[in-house]
């Protein structure tokens, strides 16, 4: 028997303040390795961080149902996790569905928000109903429980309102104040009324305030959202009397800028338990990127170095197909180049202004302009923080790049988890390709064709 000591695996973190993982808490030799080994682009996702999230708010809101929002990141290894941990989950369309019941959700821990929902995800959720009677629909309009009822859905019930409120990091994404979603305030209770006089099963009341609640001034109109949410709630419930729930949805917020302080749960769940204290209703919460966000890191190599009067131009090959938020908010996301090995620190490399942009030819697919930071080198992989939420879920494959693999580190681990793209996946749907088969999907989505999933061949 060897008397060496064992060689410490490195832990793929280490969390200096339990509630928020800074970019700079993971470990460079880990990520570096995983670079090497799956290539880039390449997401992370750490499942253990994903615990501890849950179990963080869990702790902050005991009694109430936390649903995870699927559309932050619904990759099969990370909704199993969380429904181990005791969640429900929040699914946006028939393909979230799909994948919470491929993941071994019950109907009792799905619920579907049906936002301006088409026809075939209507019928799929209908379907799936039949064999798990337990799932709740929540629905934005008096129309789409006109088409439920039409497709002879009596199940659970619920109905989004639209409060009148909104709240989030960017305009597009402050959702509870856009009359595009849930029912308008002044009319729920008779759609309530009416849904039960038709024999649906009215279990609770939803609204969703945003994305990304995070400062002094969101959490405010955060509790002027909970309090008019359980004003709503109120008249809803005298009106049926069977309010099992209230869903105030999610827009729990992470800190992305290195000095941004995490959210103050205690004064988010407060706010919430004071403003729905009157009800005798379960409260349900929707979180999506407070679980997943901090726990996932996208990692890529820089390609091409480029100095220009202005700044220094530096080319990575992630681009905005891989990771769309810069792009589409001007999200700011942490970047930081990973040492390359034991000997050198990245810290001692001079700080300069540079701008990162990906490969795709497109001005707005930069991460950051002139930012400060420590000089970048062709061959660096950089690690860009909070990629676990809104990464992949957003991601195309825009100028015929692939999509890239997915890792999961569990229990310290690391495993692949989706095999990056190919090339041939670029062109698999089309002509002359072999067929993909057909499913309950294809049949309720394709148009008169016998077979839309088969292209026939040339000349056939
Ligand atoms: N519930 C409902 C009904 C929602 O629409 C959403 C998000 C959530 C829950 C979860 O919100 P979260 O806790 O993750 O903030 N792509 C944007 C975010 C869009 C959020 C849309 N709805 C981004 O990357 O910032």
């Amino acid at each position: 028997m060897s008397d060496e000591a064992p060689i410490a695996t490195p832990s793929i973190a280490t969390d200096a303040d339990e509630r928020v993982r800074r970019l700079g808490d993971w470990d460079d030799a880990s990520l570096r390795s995983l670079a090497d080994e799956h290539g880039t682009p390449l997401f992370v996702l750490d499942l253990d961080r994903v615990r501890a999230n849950y179990r963080r708010l869990s702790a902050a809101f005991p009694d109430a149902e936390i649903c995870y929002a699927a559309k932050a990141n619904a990759l099969s290894d990370g909704l199993e996790t969380v429904l181990d941990e005791g969640a429900t989950i929040e699914c946006a369309s028939a393909g979230e569905v799909h994948r919470a019941l491929a993941a071994g959700a019950s109907g009792d821990r799905i619920h579907y928000t049906a936002v301006n929902p088409p026809r075939a995800d209507l019928a799929y959720v209908v379907d799936a109903w039949t064999d798990e009677p337990d799932l709740t629909i929540t629905a934005g309009a008096r129309d789409t429980v006109d088409r439920l009822a039409e497709l002879g859905y009596d199940g659970r019930l619920c109905l989004r309102v639209n409060p009148g409120v909104g709240a989030g990091h960017h305009e597009a994404v402050r959702t509870g104040g856009d009359v595009t979603f849930g029912i308008p305030a002044d009319r729920i209770v008779s759609v309530a009324e009416s849904a039960v006089s038709r024999g649906f099963d009215l279990v609770g009341v939803h609204a969703h305030v945003g994305s990304g609640v995070l400062d002094d001034e969101q959490i405010d109109a955060h509790r002027r959202f909970v309090d008019r949410v359980a004003a709503i709630a109120t008249d809803v419930d005298a009106a049926v009397d069977s309010l099992e729930f209230v869903d105030v949805g999610g827009g729990f917020g992470v800190p992305y800028r290195e000095d941004d302080s995490p959210l103050d749960l205690a004064a988010v769940a407060n706010a919430t338990r004071t403003g729905l204290s009157d009800l005798d209703a379960r409260l349900v919460i929707e979180p999506g990127r407070y679980l997943v966000a901090d726990a996932g890191v996208l990692l890529s190599r820089v390609n091409t170095v480029k100095e220009t009067p202005e700044t220094t131009v530096v080319g990575v090959d992630a681009g905005m197909s891989t990771l769309a938020r810069p792009a589409l908010y001007d999200a700011y996301h942490a970047i930081r180049p990973l040492a390359r090995d034991e000997a050198s620190c990245v810290d001692e490399r001079e700080l300069v202004g540079q701008t990162v942009t990906g490969p795709i030819c497109e001005s707005a697919d930069v991460f950051c302009t002139d930012r400060s930071l420590p000089r970048l080198e062709r061959d660096d992989v950089v690690a860009i923080g909070n990629a676990g939420a809104y990464g992949y879920e957003m991601a195309s494959a825009y100028n015929s790049r692939p999509r890239p693999a997915s890792v999961v580190v569990d229990d310290g681990d690391a495993r692949i988890a989706r095999r990056r793209e190919t090339l041939a996946d670029l062109t698999r749907l089309e002509r002359g390709r072999p067929d993909g088969g057909t499913d309950r999907w294809t049949e309720l989505t394709r148009g008169s064709a016998t077979d839309s999933t088969r292209i026939p061949e040339v000349g056939e």
